[in-house]
């Protein structure tokens, strides 16, 4: 059996690990068979126990925009674990950090270091309530900023695939004080935010959604949305903990011409180690303590090794590194919509440059309702199967953003492609 180290470990996994995961979309439930156990990564590359190799497009969910293991990161890390661990104190490397992302990001005059992307966004939403002293929150259907209370109502990613889109475990006033609405619906909103105006803390989106499958916010909802928060004096959460220097320095905002009053961050400023951000206007951040009477904290928070590591990474992504990874990106979804079209293949590729995924209709899809209509549902179990014995590794999970990192190469997209060809065709 071409897996059967896998298997045994991910037996194993499964009496001391719930589910033998970690983290609900790790397992293969909505796709099938049994979880690869990974052993090692290289570039694109991803090692299981069986010595089997697979072209990486998951990339841990989007953190490895330069693939695995790479030199200047690892050395990083190295150098710095050598002083040691943790001390507890500020370091020279946070400082170093936030000052080459407050650098990119010029919305976010000050930053605040956390363990994960949800941290952020569940303390970014608590800095909004004690800033305005309000206490609602309006999100999106189909976004997903992490695992906190107050946010898993119709939520994407792997809630995606519960009751409603939520989680058990949730006091119902947790939730009574959150309204989730439609993507891209400008009526909705401003009809929202003018009902509930002065009750309303904060408005967090993923400003181009990764978690319903990868769909950008129209410029005129995000500029409308812009506009009525300043107008009612709320405060506009970008979640960019999976855009955030994704496409270019400067993040979705920064594409988009729209500054958001906090921003989010993770993943790829972590460089694969595990980390969160949050920061934006001054006068808001200094309602966070010390300076203010809104309270978070953290042990591990702007870790020396996570903070140089990371740094590492941000510094390798330049402008020429955008250029060609975009443009590798834009040439591999021309070249397959392409030829769905000519095929009359009711399929496309949504995509922001690196960040893809795969929708089985051709009409585009705009909100959390259009992407469940053209999920593959068994057609994506096949189609990651298909791909998984050829080599490639896929989210396995429908409705899952898949990544391109700078270490694919042409030709890595070239056999992606034709393996998407051939499973459409048949
Ligand atoms: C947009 C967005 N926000 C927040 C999170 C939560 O981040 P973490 O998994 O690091 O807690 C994620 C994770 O996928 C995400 O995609």
């Amino acid at each position: 059996m071409r897996t059967q180290h896998s298997q045994e470990y991910f037996q194993q996994a499964q009496k001391v690990l719930v589910g033998g995961v970690n983290s609900p979309v790790r397992s293969f439930k909505g796709v099938g068979g049994h979880p690869l156990v990974m052993k090692y990564g290289r570039g694109a590359k991803l090692y299981d126990y069986d010595n089997n190799s697979y072209t990486d497009y998951c990339l841990s969910w989007g953190a490895l925009i330069l693939g695995h293991a790479h030199p200047n990161v690892i050395l990083a890390a190295k150098k710095t674990v050598e002083k040691g661990t943790s001390f507890g104190t500020t370091t020279r490397e946070e400082i170093e950090i936030a000052q080459h992302i407050t650098r990119c990001v010029p919305s976010m005059e000050l930053v605040r270091f956390v363990n994960s992307g949800t941290e952020a966004t569940m303390s970014a939403i608590r800095l909004a309530r004690g800033f305005t002293g309000r206490d609602l929150l309006v999100k999106f259907d189909g976004c997903y900023h992490g695992h906190f209370d107050d946010l898993l109502t119709m939520a994407g990613s792997g809630v995606a695939q519960l009751k409603r889109s939520s989680s058990l475990g949730i006091p119902q006033n947790h939730t009574d004080n959150t309204i989730s609405l439609p993507y891209n619906d400008a009526p909705t909103l401003e009809e929202t935010l003018a009902r509930h105006k002065d009750r309303v803390a904060c408005v967090i989106i993923e400003p181009v959604a990764g978690n319903m499958g990868v769909i950008p916010a129209s410029p005129e909802f995000l500029k409308r949305l812009r506009e009525l928060t300043k107008q009612y004096g709320i405060v506009l959460i970008f979640d960019e903990v999976m855009t955030g220097f994704r496409t270019n320095p400067g993040g979705v905002q920064a594409d988009y011409g729209i500054t958001p009053d906090l921003t989010c961050l993770g993943k790829i400023i972590g460089a694969g180690f595990p980390v969160g951000a949050y920061g934006g206007r001054e006068d808001i951040m200094q309602c966070l303590a010390p300076l203010g009477g809104v309270y978070q904290a953290g042990t591990f928070a702007g870790n020396p090794v996570v903070m140089r590591a990371g740094l590492a990474g941000l510094r390798l992504l330049n402008a020429a590194f955008y250029q060609r990874l975009n443009d590798r990106c834009a040439a591999f979804a021309e070249d397959i919509n392409g030829y769905f079209q000519a095929q009359d293949i009711p399929a496309h590729i949504a995509h922001y440059q690196s960040m893809m995924s795969i929708r089985f209709r051709k009409k585009p899809v705009l909100n959390y309702a259009d992407a469940q209509a053209a999920a593959g549902g068994e057609r994506y179990t096949r189609l990651f199967q298909h791909l998984l014995n050829a080599g490639i590794y896929w989210p396995p999970a429908d409705l899952e953003a898949f990544f391109v990192s700078g270490v694919h190469t042409r030709k890595d997209l070239g056999q992606l492609s034709s393996e998407l060809k051939e499973f459409f065709k048949s």
